[in-house]
């Protein structure tokens, strides 16, 4: 048997001439039609936290490669609610033969371990305010597909990068492709610890990006008060609107992770702008996972 290929929990292991290869395989993948049957293999889906466009895209390129999508759903009638734990939800599942497991659980898991305990490769598809690889890697595919060479660009996260796993992930990769990462929210809202320049100014940070990238205030992670910056405070701030983006350079990105709070980080006017790439990156995220899926089955995943 050929050694295990590592799962896919962070992105510390995409340097610059992983991520360029990777690149390469989605744009091919992009004029390829979907191919056959993969022998009757199959991945399970394993959501313990809710999700429409990361569920629901690696079902799509599953399908597009022909590998079975199983599916188990925290909102499913399954063995949790009769108090059975996620740690052994995901090892009874893992026992059934299944070439990946997509898991998407909170920061308590210890995916690290589990991952390492089981045979099918493991995809972290968020893992609590941890990371969000697979969101990052479409995010950067979507900006290099529409800038090219991200050497040298600013992205701007705005909003609530303490408590979202994408901006983690970015923390991981932007920085291998050469980006600035700039940071534009609250103080509530930074994190702790970071490497990047901080710009509290929406206007000022808005006329140096070349992709702004706005985030969901993370209401459902919020549990003290002291994060709780009020809904119009944060939207008179921070909130992107056609008056906001006004000194927006007419070449850069407007993206966002979803789902989307409307009328809080974000007016839904913006999402119509022609420089909004939301449904872009969800188109990308379907090819991106596809080409994880690919590289893993043809074992260069390394
Ligand atoms: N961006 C993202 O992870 O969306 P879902 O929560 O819908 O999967």
């Amino acid at each position: 048997m050929p050694p295990k290929q590592p799962s896919l929990l962070d992105l510390k292991s995409f340097t610059q001439s992983k991520i360029r290869e990777f690149f390469s395989v989605v744009e091919r993948l992009k004029t390829e039609k979907p191919q056959g049957q993969l022998h009757g293999q199959t991945i399970a889906l394993l959501f313990f936290e809710a999700s429409t466009r990361t569920r629901m895209s690696f079902e799509t390129a599953a399908y597009r490669i022909g590998l079975g999508p199983v599916l188990l759903d925290a909102g499913m009638k399954s063995s949790l609610e009769k108090g059975e734990s996620i740690e052994d939800s995901i090892l009874n599942v893992a026992a059934m033969g299944h070439a990946f497991l997509v898991i998407r659980c909170a920061d308590q898991i210890d995916l690290q371990a589990i991952a390492q305990r089981i045979q099918p490769i493991v995809i972290n598809a968020g893992w609590g305010a941890k990371g969000h690889p697979t969101q990052a890697l479409l995010d950067v595919f979507t900006m290099h597909e529409k800038l090219g060479d991200l050497a040298g660009k600013k992205v701007v996260f705005l909003g609530d990068i303490r408590h979202s796993r994408v901006a983690a992930s970015h923390f991981e990769i932007l920085s291998n492709l050469g980006a600035e990462m700039i940071l534009c929210s609250p103080d509530e809202y930074l994190p702790d610890q970071h490497p990047c320049r901080v710009i509290q100014d929406l206007p000022q940070a808005v006329a140096q990006a070349d992709v702004l990238m706005a985030l969901r205030c993370q209401f459902e992670r919020h549990e003290s008060k002291k994060y709780q910056s009020a809904k119009e405070e944060y939207r008179k701030k921070f909130g992107l609107n056609l008056q906001s983006i006004r000194g927006l350079k007419k070449s850069a990105l407007i993206m966002h992770p979803g789902p989307v709070n409307h009328g809080i980080e974000i007016e839904t006017e913006v999402m119509s702008h022609p420089q909004c790439q939301i449904l872009a990156q969800v188109a990308n995220g379907v090819i991106v996972r596809e080409a994880i899926l690919r590289l893993y089955l043809e074992g260069k995943m390394k």
